[in-house]
């Protein structure tokens, strides 16, 4: 067997074992702050151990594994970060996250058995919160040890009324340190991320992996809709203020205005919605939804959100409704730093004898938080037909072995640049 099939396997295996941890039975399901996510990072935790890493577990519910620098040679005092999140979407894939913190212990773990001595030190993490379903903010992980999460983060609360300072406590983190575990930027060299691609350019392209070249900006919103809830046989169609038939038409709307913007990359999303008070019989009176608008650019993404505010409220005006759009999270456009790209491309050369393709990702990471800390680099594996977020996401063995190789190979050249 080669060393990337012998990588490859190792990885399946972890992915096997992290998949079974989850809220449903027979679908994975892994939220922030759950018991699933407490025993999914118990089980990193001790992978992290099992590869020779100093173990600590920060406020934010984050698994830290530290490598020491080598001994021998000029050490640079820093560290390279290398992280991806165990948080799952409901009825998840077991790739999407998990993959990038596997691939980190892995490749760390290698590293160290195969005796190279680095110039820095190798951090693996393993962050709690990317996908943000819990909590109407996401990447709070990212964003601790980035330093711009804001305290008041800790009174937002899931669909069950519960503060995320209660789930931090009960899971066992402390929130009273959640702001002070910035990290400075002058002891940071970069942060590495490994996760597959979830689209279908490289399954469509016959390639295993890509250099990430920017992570698309994306603004959330929470919208709500206010109406006059009443009997739905006894009040005139004429007269309703009808919230959810409102809704409908913003939603179209919001579509509409995704599409006409897809040559930019512009995309835009409704994925969750409530009426109130939620009855057959009953005219609803409230409705809430989210807003997910993403875009290559800026500009392009800030304008689209401008225009959706815009046509939402002339909807609501029509109808007799009142509207509001609150941000709830927003991340412009991250851009990867050239000299990781730079690195990662001749790594992925090194492992597959071809140069690879850059590619812009359309799906978020914890990279978009991690830039305000430090330089980024991300490496993209193949996912089979583009599929994510579902359960029938998947990606290889072989081409996980690549991703390891790869990570491997991209931390030797960083270490060349910094020794
Ligand atoms: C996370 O996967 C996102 O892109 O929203
Ligand atoms: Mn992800
Ligand atoms: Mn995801």
């Amino acid at each position: 067997m080669t060393d990337t099939q012998q990588l490859g396997e190792r990885a399946q295996a972890m992915i096997d074992a992290l998949a079974t941890i989850s809220a449903d039975e027979g679908k994975l399901t892994r939220l922030y702050l759950s018991g699933e996510h407490k025993r999914a990072a118990n089980l990193v935790g001790e992978w992290m151990r099992r590869a020779g890493l100093a173990v600590r577990m920060d406020a934010a519910a984050t698994m830290h594994g530290l490598l020491p620098a080598g001994r021998d040679g000029p050490r640079s005092g820093k560290r390279l970060l290398i992280g991806s999140h165990i948080d799952t979407v409901v009825d998840a894939g077991k790739y999407d996250g998990n993959l990038g913190v596997i691939a980190g212990i892995i490749a760390v773990d290698e590293l160290r058995a195969r005796g190279v001595a680095l110039p820095f030190e190798l951090e693996v993490l393993a962050f709690g919160d990317e996908e943000g379903v819990r909590y109407p903010k996401t990447m709070i992980s990212s964003s601790t040890i980035a330093g711009t999460v804001e305290a008041n983060v800790l009174e937002l609360t899931d669909a069950q009324g519960m503060t995320m300072r209660a789930a931090l406590a009960e899971f066992g983190a402390d929130p009273s340190h959640l702001t002070a575990e910035a990290y400075d930027p002058a002891d940071v060299i970069g942060y590495l991320e490994v996760h597959i691609e979830q689209g279908p350019v490289l399954d469509q392209a016959g390639e295993a992996l890509a250099v990430v070249s920017a992570i698309a900006g994306q603004t959330r919103f929470r919208a709500s809709v206010r109406g006059e809830a009443g009997h739905a046989g006894t009040v005139p169609m004429a007269i309703r203020h009808d919230a959810l038939a409102g809704a409908a038409e913003m939603i179209s709307l919001i579509e509409a205005v995704g599409r006409r913007g897809a040559k930019a990359s512009l995309v835009a999303t409704v994925g969750e919605i409530r009426a109130r008070p939620g009855a057959s019989n009953v005219i609803p009176g409230l409705v809430e939804f989210s807003i997910d608008v993403r875009a290559a650019d800026d500009a392009t993404r800030n304008a689209a959100a401008a225009e959706i505010r815009q046509g939402a409220q002339q909807i609501a005006v029509r109808r007799g409704l009142v509207f509001g759009m609150e941000t709830v999270h927003e991340n412009g456009v991250a851009v990867a730093a050239p000299r990781l790209k730079r690195a990662i491309a001749g790594a992925i050369t090194d492992v597959t004898g071809k140069t690879p393709r850059e590619l812009m990702s359309g799906a978020g990471h914890d990279g978009q938080a991690m830039t305000k800390l430090t330089d980024i680099g991300m490496i993209f594996v193949r996912s089979r037909a583009g599929i994510s977020h579902s359960p029938l996401e998947f990606t290889s063995a072989a081409d996980m072995g690549l991703a390891v190789a790869a990570l491997m190979r991209t931390i030797e050249r960083i270490a060349g640049e910094n020794a």
